[in-house]
């Protein structure tokens, strides 16, 4: 099957005055269209700037030393209007992790979605609305003309996500990013919005790479998954295989430390501070040995 997103060997350093600071170190990525990725890692792993690396929203201290990005299936879109990311990489969406600073608090709901798809349509002002109206419908929201005259802060958080999750698909994307798309959401929203993303997925074939810290959601919704630490992708594969028989041992610390509730009594071992400076360790000697 054709892959929706190849990344290959990535280097990427943050410039801090006249010093490179490495933060993601060869990474590699090939997604088939249709696949939903996980990509897990801890805090300053490196998760969101791979994802804006593919998005192309970089910021303007990063700067890319090796390696390259690829959308075999949409070698031939457009990609030259600078001026939003949605007009360089039309074809790849975001879902952010935050619904509330990720919607503009003084523009209504109804203008941020015309904004989106007026760059996909050249509709009436009353086609765009309508357009709007069935793309709420599709996230499951009720009353879609009331919530397209509110403002962000009158939406409660669940609805706020449906909403930007209304978004990302709208432009009919091939690939989404959603980095953590479910984080500031409260449990039983959380597994409603999951659903909700699946089901729009598995309709419409869109490839997701779906950034996480909760394995809990890795095992429900994606088919493989990578784990990260530091820069590096330390483990990849499918997700029951890498769930039954890991390989590396951070990623057995971390399956550890789940809480389980058919084994209610066991200690939770958190992930060992050894283990940690290891891998701190070991992405310095990498660093090392690419600078010989
Ligand atoms: N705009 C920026 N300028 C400079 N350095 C940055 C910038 N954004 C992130 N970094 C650095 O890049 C590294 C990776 O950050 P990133 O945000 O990708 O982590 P993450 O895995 O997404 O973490 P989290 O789970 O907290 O979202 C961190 O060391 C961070 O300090
Ligand atoms: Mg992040």
């Amino acid at each position: 099957m054709t892959s929706a997103l190849v990344v290959h060997d990535l280097h990427l350093a943050v410039r801090n005055g006249q010093v490179l600071l490495p933060i993601l170190r060869g990474i590699n990525l090939n997604l088939p269209q249709g696949e939903i990725h996980g990509l897990v890692g801890e805090s300053g792993a490196g998760k969101t700037m791979l994802g804006r690396v593919i998005l192309d929203i970089l910021p303007p201290s990063a700067v890319i030393t090796s390696g390259n990005v690829d959308y075999p299936a949409h070698r031939s879109s457009p990609s030259l209007n600078r001026k939003s990311a949605h007009r360089r990489r039309p074809h790849i969406s975001l879902i952010p992790q935050d619904p509330l600073t990720s919607l503009n608090p003084v523009k209504r709901i109804g203008k941020q979605m015309g904004e989106i798809l007026r760059l996909a349509h050249k509709d009436s002002s009353q086609q765009i609305h309508e357009r709007a109206k069935q793309h709420l419908r599709e996230v499951k929201i009720r009353n879609p003309g009331q919530v397209l005259q509110q403002y962000p802060h009158q939406l409660s958080g669940g609805m706020r996500q449906r909403v930007l999750i209304a978004m990302a698909f709208s432009t009919e994307p091939s690939i989404i990013i959603a980095d953590e798309p479910t984080t500031a959401l409260d449990v039983s929203v959380q597994q409603r919005v999951l659903r909700l993303i699946r089901d729009l997925q598995k309709e419409r074939g869109t490839t997701i790479l779906f950034v996480t810290h909760d394995l809990g959601v890795v095992a429900k919704l994606c088919d493989r998954v990578s784990l990260m630490h530091s820069g590096m992708i330390l483990e990849q594969g499918k997700v029951s295989d890498v769930f039954q028989s890991p390989s590396h041992p951070y990623t057995r610390s971390l399956l550890e430390a789940i809480p389980r509730y058919d084994k209610p009594r066991e200690k939770l071992s958190p992930v060992a501070n050894d283990l940690q400076t290891q891998l701190i360790r070991e992405a310095d000697e990498y660093d090392r040995q690419r600078r010989v």
